[in-house]
């Protein structure tokens, strides 16, 4: 999933004022009816016309990671994706502002490849596991420990770390990517579950770091056959920050974009996404047939992101993302090196 949402959405030609505000969301209600109670809609109304409004005043935009909840993901977004999208986009941004919808490394990669935008990000404490798992210092040792390996280093990282790198990896190309270094070993970093899956999918020998992500690393192949044995039929899509054991059970193994377009095109009758919950609601918004199986593991720091916070940013001009400008340059350069693939 990673589209750029027409602007303005069609449901909002008028811009809304308070007067007309009931009227002018109604439609946008429908769009979201599948996945979010009628009871529950007065409770976000209210800032997603702030948010309509403030966009437009401060000539801002929105872009929306998938583990967005619904009311955020269609309602206020103008471009939605999976990390790589949400990079790739940012690049070309012409408004002003970027509010990231998203967490705290997406933000300052954002910010890196855009610099002269004011870059947003609603709720500082929006961490990572895995950005937090590894600093800069680390990487240094790690490549006197291991010399003349490429360092690959995926974005769920902070920009410091970003800098001591050679180049960035998303899950959406981090097979694409080693295999493009042409040699036998690597350092990739920091997810242990992620390297160990792209070094089954590529031979390339992968020295790793013992990083995780809480959400994924939570699922076991066990609850997957679970699963199996209680949705007889359903097809099992897994990110690739699960285990392997994990990955082993599933169907498909893709970034959370690459599950997306799996649903789209292949429509299967039963699904379940082993990834962050919000993911199977805004997928199922358009897919009306297809039946979604829904373990729920919650990113906590995605979950920081709300609509208030997001109105909060617009009014307020908080957080803006800074970024050392040294560490800035270094960081920008893996990156570029990643989009150029
Ligand atoms: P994607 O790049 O696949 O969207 O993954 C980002 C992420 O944080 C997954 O946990
Ligand atoms: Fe990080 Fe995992 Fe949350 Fe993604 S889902 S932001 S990898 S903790």
């Amino acid at each position: 999933m990673s589209a750029a949402l027409s602007s303005p959405h069609p449901a909002f030609a008028p811009m809304p004022g308070p007067a007309n505000a009931q009227a002018v969301l109604s439609p946008l209600y429908q769009r979201v009816s599948r996945v979010i109670p009628p009871i529950e809609w007065p409770a976000f109304a209210d800032d997603i016309d702030a948010i309509l409004r403030l966009k437009r005043e401060r000539n801002a935009v929105i872009l929306a990671h998938n583990y967005m909840t619904p009311e955020i993901f269609h309602c206020v977004s103008d471009i939605v994706g999976d990390s790589l999208a949400l990079a790739r986009e940012a690049q070309t941004v012409q408004a002003d502002i970027i509010v990231m919808a998203g967490v705290h490394f997406m933000a300052e990669t954002a910010k890196m490849l855009n610099p002269d935008k004011t870059v947003l990000i609603p709720d500082l404490r929006a961490g990572c596991s895995l950005a937090s798992s590894i600093t800069a210092e680390d990487v240094r040792l790690m490549r006197q420990r291991y010399p003349s390996r490429p360092v690959v280093t995926y974005v769920n990282t902070s920009a410091a770390v970003k800098a001591e790198s050679d180049i960035c990896c998303t899950s959406g190309n981090a097979r694409k990517i080693v295999e493009s270094l042409g040699v036998p070993e690597v350092i990739m970093i920091p997810d242990q579950y992620l390297a160990a899956n792209v070094a089954r999918e590529t031979g390339v020998k992968i020295i790793s770091w013992a990083g995780a992500c809480e959400v994924h690393e939570r699922f076991t192949a066990r609850q997957i056959r679970s699963l199996r044995a209680e949705n007889p039929g359903v097809i099992v899509l897994a990110h690739p920050e699960c285990p392997t054991d994990v990955v082993d059970e599933a169907d498909f193994a893709g970034s959370t974009a690459a599950m997306s377009d799996y649903v789209t095109a292949k429509q299967p009758s039963r699904v379940v996404l082993i990834t962050e919950c919000s993911m199977a609601d805004n997928i199922a918004v358009n897919h009306p047939d297809v039946d979604f199986v829904r373990p729920c593991n919650l990113c906590p720091h995605m979950k920081r992101i709300t609509l208030p916070a997001i109105r909060a940013a617009l009014e307020t001009n908080t957080h803006a993302v800074t970024i050392d400008p040294a560490i800035a340059a270094r960081a920008r350069a893996a990156v570029e090196r990643m989009l150029a693939i």
